[in-house]
């Protein structure tokens, strides 16, 4: 018999999820602040078939070579950039991640990251906190008008669709740009939000506020850069809920220094946790440590995906969020998986019996 065991890493939200694992399988939870190093997460990997992993959970082709046993990697997120997911289809390695049960939480933080650099809340809250006001004042952190304004939505998956139904909500006018060719999608979002397709850089030239959805691929590393941040309005307020590494960090940097635009709020870093030390001197920035998706209910949700689509892969049914749908055969062939298959079929004879 061939259990499978899978490593956690990051406590599950519930015991009872954790039981519904342990159902199936020998578990062990790793509990840490940051990154394992690469060593350490090969000795915590060592035998697991499987891993429940997070962002901060790097899965090199390395590791990967060091831990034959290993068979899915279950992304406890819906970016996956984590894992080198060709190197992973290569070696019929399932990678799955948990889309769609965090798209309003995440376009939720995107907008209060907006709200927050246009109306100045977070300065606010430390002017008073440090006792400097003394009264009313007309012009007392004045920020831009939100409503009637051009929000620029980089990515138009689920969660550039939900920030856009808040962008709707607040009044404004909404553009986008994709990579996708042009299709009945972008009817679509014509249809629902009176959106307008543009090129990325009339959306950097044309947009007051922007925020950036869009997933992390080679594609889109330092997709602005300075030549787009050159493009945008001195006014202009730029949002990163998606991944650090989008934006060119090091000229985003220098732009805000010198107050090219107006501001930024950053949930995501192209290094986490190190954030460039320049930004927390800036009162025009909002900064907040990657918790777009950090909701109660959302988190749990994100968890159970994780769970269950490491119960469904070993027990013969494709997971719903399967990334590389092009390792499913060769996973499923796998001598190591037919085992455990086999042994949780028997188990749940014998549970049933
Ligand atoms: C994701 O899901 O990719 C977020 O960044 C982490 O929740």
């Amino acid at each position: 018999m061939k259990k499978l065991n899978v490593l956690v890493m990051g406590e599950l939200p519930t015991e009872g999820l954790l039981a519904r694992l342990k159902e199936h399988a020998t578990v062990e939870i790793v509990e840490r602040e940051s990154a394992l190093s690469p060593d350490d997460m090969v000795r915590h990997l060592a035998g697991k078939h499987a891993i429940v992993s997070e962002p901060l959970d790097g899965i090199s082709p390395s590791i990967m070579d060091q831990c034959p046993d290993l068979k899915h990697v279950s992304n406890r997120a819906v970016g996956f950039d984590n894992i080198n997911l060709s190197e992973a289809t290569a070696r019929g390695i399932l990678v799955t991640n948990t889309p769609g049960v965090l798209d309003n939480a995440t376009a939720d933080l995107a907008f209060a990251l907006l709200l927050a650099c246009a109306r100045r809340i977070c300065e606010s809250d430390r002017y008073i906190r440090n006792g400097q006001w003394v009264g009313f004042q007309s012009d007392l952190m004045l920020g831009p008008d939100i409503y009637g304004k051009t929000c620029g939505i980089i990515g138009m998956g689920r969660i550039g669709k939900a920030f856009a139904k808040r962008a709707q909500a607040f009044g404004m006018k909404i553009i986008y740009s994709r990579v996708s060719e042009r299709s009945a999608v972008d009817d679509e979002l014509e249809e629902s939000f009176g959106a307008t397709r543009v090129s990325l850089d009339e959306l950097c030239a044309q947009s007051d506020f922007i925020s950036v959805h869009c997933p992390l691929s080679a594609a889109t590393r330092k997709l602005i850069g300075e030549a787009e941040l050159n493009l945008m309005k001195p006014s202009a307020i730029l949002i990163n809920t998606a991944r650090g590494a989008i934006i060119d960090e090091d000229a985003l940097v220098k732009h805000l220094s010198a107050r090219k635009i107006w501001g930024a709020g950053l949930d995501v870093f192209a290094d986490e946790p190190n954030v460039p030390k320049e930004l927390f001197e800036m009162e025009h920035v909002v900064l907040t440590p990657h918790i777009g998706s950090a909701c109660i209910d959302t988190r749990f949700r994100m968890a159970e995906l994780a769970v269950e689509a490491v119960i469904s892969s070993f027990s013969g049914t494709r997971p719903t969020h399967v990334v590389n749908p092009e390792a499913w055969d060769a996973f499923q062939k796998s001598i190591l998986v037919r085992e455990i298959k086999e042994s949780m079929q028997q188990e749940a004879t014998a549970r049933n019996e």
